[in-house]
């Protein structure tokens, strides 16, 4: 079966198929509310999730289709010792598609081993959350109109923020992506990321208002509480950044925010109000291309 653990798991022809069915979907949803018939979607989720699970669960329903899962591991079988593989096993018995969210950076990996329908990484620990980056994409592109050639500020806990390690990766395939790493010196983005990147299409620093004026895109972070080992070091770093309207009066006129939530205190709620701000309008864009995700990964289309 075709599986999301990662985004290179698609070629970039497959993301642009998958954004393109996507915006057909938001401009036409009803065409789309029976093609799911009969299918069946498990939502396992480990960790803590609204936005995720809630969009799954939401985007299989508007496409037809039903679904079984759990979002308290403490009443599955998990509880009793169970294996991932030997869930995974039972689970890819009962459904046709399965999503997949677990504390553990690399679960995915293990749990796609063992699956026999198409199976999806809904966020594994620190590593990877690629339908949140395939949100992000839709997200520039339908308000940009163009993946390529943007200067992309990624701000916050770079080090723990799966979201930007797996946004960092998709962005880095198209033209002329510029990155700037914006996190205090223990949050900074992981050597196992910068691999990826050419030396001069990024650079590191710790100061927001130095980088605010140059972006396109500024990518907020949440600092992750509950990956950090040292509390005390967390109560440092909690509030290291915090994007503001005096921050945003320094901004470019059409720079977007986006920040895939929740957030804390990292961008003050005076933000929300300016139309630059877009992170509500990216969890909305979320559930489209979680529809589009599960429509091609279980091979369905509308009947013309
Ligand atoms: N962006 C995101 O993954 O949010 P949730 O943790 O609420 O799913």
């Amino acid at each position: 079966s075709r599986n999301l653990v990662q985004p290179e798991d698609f070629s970039i022809k497959e993301i642009d198929e998958i954004l393109d069915l996507a915006q057909q979907i938001m401009a036409n949803p009803d065409k789309y509310s029976e093609v799911c018939k009969g299918k069946l979607l498990a939502t396992l989720f480990y960790e803590p999730s609204t936005r995720t699970r809630l969009s799954f669960e939401s985007a299989m329903k508007r496409l037809g289709g039903n679904v079984v899962g759990f979002s308290e591991p403490g009443s599955s079988s998990a509880s009793k010792g169970e294996s991932l593989a030997d869930t995974i096993r039972i689970v890819s018995g009962y459904v046709d598609i399965i999503a997949m969210r677990h504390p553990i950076a690399g679960s995915a990996d293990e749990a796609v081993k063992y699956t026999e329908v198409p199976f999806i990484n809904a966020g594994d620990g620190g590593n990877q959350h690629p339908t949140q980056t395939l949100t992000d994409l839709l997200t520039i592109k339908t308000l940009t109109g163009r993946l390529d050639n943007h200067v992309i500020g990624l701000c916050g806990d770079l080090k723990y923020g799966r979201t930007v390690h797996s946004l960092v990766k998709a962005m880095n395939r198209y033209n002329d992506s510029k990155f700037v790493f914006i996190a205090p010196e223990q949050l900074r983005m992981p050597g196992y990321v910068k691999q990826y990147l050419k030396d001069h299409v990024y650079y590191e620093t710790a100061s927001l208002d130095n980088a605010i004026p140059s972006l396109d895109l500024l990518y907020m972070t949440r600092i992750q509480k509950e990956r950090f080992a040292d509390l005390e070091e967390y109560e440092l770093l909690k509030d290291c950044y915090r994007l503001d309207a005096d921050k945003m009066s320094k901004a470019p006129e059409n720079m977007l925010v986006m920040h895939p939530l929740p957030r804390v205190n990292e961008i003050a709620t005076e933000v929300d109000n300016d139309k630059r701000a877009v992170y509500f309008q990216q969890a909305k864009f979320g559930m489209y291309v979680r529809m589009a995700l599960i429509m091609k990964l279980l091979g369905v289309d509308v009947e013309e």
